[in-house]
């Protein structure tokens, strides 16, 4: 299967990339998180600080923080998700939800700061400490895997976003594609979130030489790729993304400067099958050098001729944010329908503002994630709302009207199973983007950028939910051809990427424990 036709049937006819016969064999399941071993480390405060306070210099308690709340294990959970389950299902669960729960993501660091020796490390998610895996200061090898576009002498650090393929193909076969590059996407808004509350400036680069920067953390690109790198630093006017002309060197000729690392780890599957096409997949979205952009900025809006319909005032939110990450949680069957007034849908709305411009290499300075990407949602009593399909106008903050009725059944009819009650529900959200998946701007690894960034985007519906206490349930098994046509995004050129149902919800019955303090 080429390459094109992998991504039309991954998105359109996702029963045509996994074999008829796919089984899961759960007994021999990866773990959700990489073990290292024999490496040395550092051990990190178990307790969560409940407050998160800007710092004015980064302390090691202030990184274990930071990685807490955006990947740390917080609590194990015992449940029956479904009625008939015939076991309990144990789960470790973090502050983001993941595609079954898998957490096919790792999260590595470099790090240059006071009281941690320099170099690069990775995150044992599993007992909340660093592993070194190089000792070093490594800015110039890292500025040049760059591009020489971020002024590395202002960072305190970088955390090297990665895909572990085996972490949820083991599950969800070629369809662990998507699901990979939208979970990275809730990482990093995770990432982007609790950065800002520390007083870290954070910036996404998804653009690098990657096989230097695999080469760097010592990982192996047939198990793992790094899919984004978000620099640290407390230097409010730091250069991000300088774009001047360098002398750009090339991936190869690089990992020549350092010599390579052999570490060994642990995934607990005693056998791995193998993943031609997203190994395929993957090599085609590697960057071996940079060269010039020479369609910068070449994203279109959306544009209604329809009037819209004006959404109240919102002040931001300021949640207590401890509290809306411990409550955030995938309802699942567990939604009751209840109404909901026009001011929350709009304060939901009205969330997704600082994530809509944040600072990133594909925009730049220019901020126009809402033209990459945008958010649709049926309501069903919102109070003050007509039912119907709406489009979200974020300039005017106001919503489009597409078409009225109760559309709860046509969505639950989309659903590849019963995941969710729809009549239960009252919102139900789709980010749709663009059908070409940005291959015009990235190649293939376009793709993956914009499942990013679906992620971070519905990462702030997320969030947002949890401090109004509502409950949003992230979905991909849904049949996109359904969705496309309820939402009427074939005509705009948009497609449905992901989609988040969002209610009220009563406690579920589960045995949950804090694994923190
Ligand atoms: C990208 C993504 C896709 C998901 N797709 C589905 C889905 O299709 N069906 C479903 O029931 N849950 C889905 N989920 C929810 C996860 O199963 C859930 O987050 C995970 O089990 C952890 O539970 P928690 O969110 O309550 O912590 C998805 C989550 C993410 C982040």
């Amino acid at each position: 299967m080429n390459l094109d036709e992998f991504l039309y049937k991954l998105h359109y006819e996702t029963d045509q990339i996994t074999p008829p016969d796919w089984e899961v064999n759960w007994e021999d399941a990866p773990l959700p998180y990489k073990l290292y071993q024999g490496l040395p480390f550092i051990e990190l405060d178990s307790e969560i600080s409940p407050e998160l306070g800007r710092t004015e210099k980064p302390t090691l308690k202030s990184l274990s923080d930071f990685l807490s709340y955006s990947f740390g294990l917080t609590q194990v959970s015992e449940s029956f998700p479904f009625p008939g389950d015939t076991g309990p299902w144990l789960t470790y669960r973090r502050f983001i939800p993941s595609g079954g729960g898998l957490y096919p993501n790792e999260l590595y660091l470099y790090l240059k700061m006071d009281g941690v020796a320099d170099g690069i490390y990775h995150y044992d998610a599993a007992h909340h400490r660093l592993v070194c895996l190089r000792e070093g200061n490594f800015d110039h090898y890292l500025d040049q895997a760059l591009g020489s576009r971020c002024d590395l002498s202002s960072v305190i650090g970088a955390i090297f976003i990665s895909t572990f393929f085996w972490k949820n193909f083991f599950k969800y076969h070629n369809f662990s594609y998507r699901l990979q590059g939208l979970d990275a996407g809730f990482v990093i808004g995770q990432l982007l979130e609790v950065g800002k509350r520390l007083g870290f400036e954070t910036g996404v680069y998804y653009q690098f030489l990657d096989r230097a920067l695999h080469h760097l953390i010592g990982i192996n690109e047939k198990e793992e790729s790094v899919y984004a790198v978000i620099p640290l630093s407390m230097d409010k006017k730091m250069t991000w993304f300088d774009d001047r002309e360098h002398k750009r060197i090339s991936a190869e000729k690089l990992c020549k400067e350092l010599p390579p690392l052999h570490p060994q780890h642990y995934v607990r599957s005693k056998e791995i099958i193998d993943y031609p096409m997203l190994l395929k997949m993957n090599e085609a979205c590697m960057m071996d050098t940079f060269s010039a952009d020479p369609n910068k900025n070449s994203f279109k809006k959306e544009e209604w001729s329809k009037s819209s319909i004006s959404l109240s005032k919102a002040k931001r939110l300021s949640p207590d944010f401890y509290s809306a990450c411990r409550k955030r949680y995938s309802p699942g069957l567990d939604f009751v329908l209840k109404p909901i007034n026009e001011n929350t849908l709009s304060s939901l709305l009205n969330e997704t503002s600082a994530v809509r411009s944040y600072r990133n290499d594909v925009d730049k300075e220019s901020k126009q994630l809402p033209s990459r990407l945008s958010i649709y949602v049926t309501t069903y009593q919102i109070e003050g709302l007509p039912h119907g399909v709406y489009v979200y106008d974020d300039g005017k903050h106001s919503l489009v009207p597409l078409a009225e009725g109760d559309y709860r059944t046509a969505l639950q009819d989309g659903l590849l199973s019963a995941f969710v009650n729809t009549t239960q529900i009252p919102l139900s959200f789709t980010i749709a983007g663009d059908t070409g998946h940005l291959k015009d701007r990235f190649g293939y690894r376009g793709h993956r950028i914009q499942h990013m960034e679906a992620g971070i985007l519905s990462h702030s519906l997320n969030l947002a939910a949890s401090a109004l206490n509502l409950g949003a349930h992230p979905i991909l098994g849904f049949h996109v051809p359904w969705y496309d046509e309820l939402f009427q995004l074939k005509k705009v050129g948009r497609t449905s990427l992901l989609h988040l149902s969002v209610g009220y919800y009563r406690s579920n019955g589960r045995l949950q424990g804090s694994l923190r303090f």
